[in-house]
């Protein structure tokens, strides 16, 4: 049996709350024999810089560094809307994507049936909706120098960000998702926008060279990234897989997400390049935010956060099977009719937090 070392962070708002189920879940997977899933717990975000003064401490990087996967809650709140842009909470998550060099964020949005009623779009658009966004996480525009505001005469101020992309960062996100693609349905969409960004012309090019080369029974479609938008609410299910950089990953993501009736139904995952025995540097966590408005109420939905640790046992422990029966047993949760606040349905019932996390572990553990 192996031994795997997790670094739990929970972070801000639900962020702590959502983990707890978390906890729950990894006890499971203790319980059954498959692993032994050592945690450790540090801060992220504003409670770190209530804490330490900055969004991760140098500990917690060593922690994040040394383990083999980290799970964060969520980060932010308006407690610190007046903190220094270096050290606001964001900064903490940013950080570990960068050192971590997590440059491939997997951010599948899936219709579970039940739900297809929750979606702002009608159930036959959504229903059975499977997209797996793989969105560029470490260059772009998020990371690229000059970043700054300069003082200009006359009391003018410019603000500049850098799109930046080369070459080697647009083959090794296009081999993510070709690979994802040849497990799912062979279909590409890679977004871009370049009738306007020179980035956007040698991410077309780059991404046409490595289909071309390695992955001829894939299909490739190059979209722009407008267009994906757009289409991503009129007809979600021609995609399969979207390769896009990271700015347009952000947008599309949170797009695609809310297809699926509800933000707080969505993981991710966001991983480095694996070694040769498969071990990769590798961060899980739920698509939706810190929801200050509902912190500490223990109405939060924790099935994002659930579904997360679902994916660090199928991408970093390789225990697919129990990521399908965790898959399986949320599925089946919602099918009984139970619901969190955020997808309350006449009919359903609507439960906290904890009888979330608790009714999926009985699942789990079927009597
Ligand atoms: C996300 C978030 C982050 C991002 C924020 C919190 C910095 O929106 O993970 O999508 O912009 O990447
Ligand atoms: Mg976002």
């Amino acid at each position: 049996m192996k031994t795997y070392k997790l670094l739990l962070l929970p972070g801000d708002g639900i962020g702590p709350e959502v983990m707890g189920e978390v906890g729950r879940v990894v006890a499971w997977v203790n319980s059954t024999g498959l692993a032994a899933i050592e945690t450790e717990t540090d801060l992220v975000g504003g409670c770190a810089y209530d804490a330490h003064g900055e969004a991760i401490s140098e500990a917690a990087m060593r922690l994040a560094l040394a383990a083999d996967a980290v799970m964060l809650g969520a980060v932010g709140g308006p407690k610190w809307d007046g903190v220094a842009y270096d050290q606001r909470p964001e900064a903490g998550l940013l950080r570990l994507r960068k050192d971590l060099e997590l440059f491939a964020n997997l951010r599948p949005a899936i219709c579970y049936p039940a739900l297809a009623d929750a979606s702002s779009l009608k159930r036959d658009r959504v229903d059975g909706l499977d997209i797996m966004i793989v969105r560029e996480l470490t260059g772009g525009v998020y990371f690229g120098k000059p970043k700054e505001i300069i003082e200009l005469p006359a009391g003018q101020k410019r603000a500049i960000d850098t799109q930046v992309y080369d070459t080697y960062e647009i083959e090794r996100i296009a081999t993510v998702a070709f690979d994802l693609a040849r497990e799912r349905r062979r279909l590409v969409h890679s977004a871009d926008k370049r009738n306007v960004m020179k980035t956007g012309v040698l991410w077309n090019e780059v991404v046409s060279r490595v289909h071309k080369e390695r992955y001829g029974d894939v299909t490739l479609h190059h979209i722009l990234a407008d267009n994906c938008a757009m289409q991503l609410v009129r007809a979600p299910k021609q995609f399969d897989v979207i390769v896009t950089d990271n700015l347009f990953g952000d947008m599309l993501s949170d797009e695609a997400a809310m297809l699926t009736g509800s933000l707080g139904m969505l993981p991710s995952a966001s991983l480095g390049a694996a070694d040769a025995t498969g071990r990769r540097p590798a961060l899980y966590e739920p698509v939706h935010g810190s929801a200050p408005d509902i912190a500490g109420k223990g109405i939060a939905n924790p099935i994002a956060s659930i579904a997360s640790f679902a994916m660090c046992l199928r991408y970093s422990f390789y225990l697919g099977d129990a990521a399908d029966r965790i898959d399986g047993a949320i599925a089946s949760v919602l099918g009984q009719g139970l619901r969190t606040a955020d997808i309350a349905q006449d009919g359903c019932r609507t439960v906290g937090t904890r009888e979330m996390g608790e009714a999926i572990v009985a699942a789990l553990n079927p009597a």
